[in-house]
C-alpha cells in the first residue's frame, strides 16, 4: 500500500533512482491543503514530472475520500497545490460519490491538468466463522476486475463533463481492458492490482497487445481512439 509509507523525506533516495529510468508521476496524500502543497513541492524538488493528489483512498480516516468527496475541498486542495508547484497537477478521484463529474469539475476549476479515475471502492468482507470483518480496519478498498465497469463508467462521465484529460484506472490487466478505457475517454491508463497478480511484465504485454489492436483497426495514435465509444 502507498499510504503506510516511510514519509516524504525518504522518497528522495528512491526518486533519485526512479527519475533516471523515465518520467515519474509522484503520488502524495495529506489531510489538508497545506500538507498537500508541501508534499507536492517536495515531489517536484525530487524531479517528479507531475504530481498526483490522492483525494480518494476509501479507508483512511481524515484522508483520501473523506476529504476528496466534497467538491469544495477538492477545488481548494488542487488550487493550493497548483500555486505551489510548476509541474502539472493531477487529481485522483473517488468513485464513492453520487457524482464523480462534480468532483472532476472542482479539480478542473482548481487548476488540475488531468484527473485520474478511479481509486478503490469502499468495501467490507465479513468472516462468517469469526462473526466479524476480516480487516482490522473493517473497511478496505475493492480493486481489480470487479471494479472495471465502474471505472469505465467514471471515465465516460468525466470525459463528457471536462476539457482536461482523463487517466483511467481500475481492473486493467490486458490490452482489451486498456482499449475499453481509451474508447470510453481515457487519454492514458494506469495498472494497479494486475502488477501484483501478473508482475511488471504486464506493462509490456498490455502495450504490445494494444499496438496490435490499433494497427488491426487502423488507429495511428492513442489520441485517435480516445472517446470513440462515446460518439
Ligand atoms: C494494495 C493497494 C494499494 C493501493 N495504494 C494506493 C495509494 O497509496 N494511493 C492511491 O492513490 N491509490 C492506491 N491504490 C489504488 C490503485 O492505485 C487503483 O486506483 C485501484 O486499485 C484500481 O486499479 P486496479 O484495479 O488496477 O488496482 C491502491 C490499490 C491497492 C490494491
Amino acid at each position: 500500500m502507498g499510504l503506510p509509507n516511510p514519509g516524504i523525506d525518504l522518497f528522495a533516495e528512491e526518486m533519485a533512482v526512479a527519475v533516471r529510468a523515465g518520467p515519474v508521476i509522484g503520488s502524495v496524500f495529506g489531510s489538508n491543503a497545506k500538507e498537500f502543497a508541501e508534499l507536492a513541492a517536495k515531489m517536484e524538488d525530487y524531479g517528479a514530472s507531475a504530481v498526483e493528489l490522492n483525494l480518494s483512498c476509501p479507508h483512511a480516516e481524515g484522508y483520501g475520500a473523506e476529504i476528496g468527496s466534497d467538491p469544495k475541498n477538492v477545488r481548494s486542495i488542487v488550487s493550493a497545490v497548483s500555486s505551489s508547484v510548476d509541474v502539472p497537477v493531477w487529481a485522483k478521484l473517488t468513485p464513492n460519490t453520487s457524482s464523480i463529474s462534480e468532483l472532476g469539475r472542482a479539480a478542473e476549476d482548481g487548476g488540475a491538468e488531468a484527473v485520474v479515475a478511479i481509486n478503490t471502492l469502499k468495501a467490507i468482507v465479513i468472516s462468517a466463522e469469526l462473526r466479524k470483518p476480516v480487516l482490522s480496519n473493517r473497511f478496505g478498498g475493492l480493486s481489480g476486475p470487479a471494479v472495471k465497469p465502474v471505472g469505465i463508467r467514471a471515465v465516460y462521465d468525466l470525459r463528457g463533463a471536462l476539457s482536461i484529460p482523463v487517466v483511467g484506472v481500475g481492473g486493467i490487466s490486458d490490452w482489451r481492458d486498456a482499449a475499453e478505457y481509451i474508447l470510453a475517454g481515457a487519454s492514458a491508463f494506469q495498472v494497479g492490482s494486475a502488477v501484483g497478480t501478473r508482475g511488471p511484465k504486464v506493462f509490456g504485454e498490455i502495450n504490445r497487445g494494444l499496438e496490435m489492436f490499433m494497427s488491426d483497426h487502423g488507429y495511428g495514435s492513442v489520441a485517435e481512439m480516445v472517446g470513440v465509444a462515446r460518439e
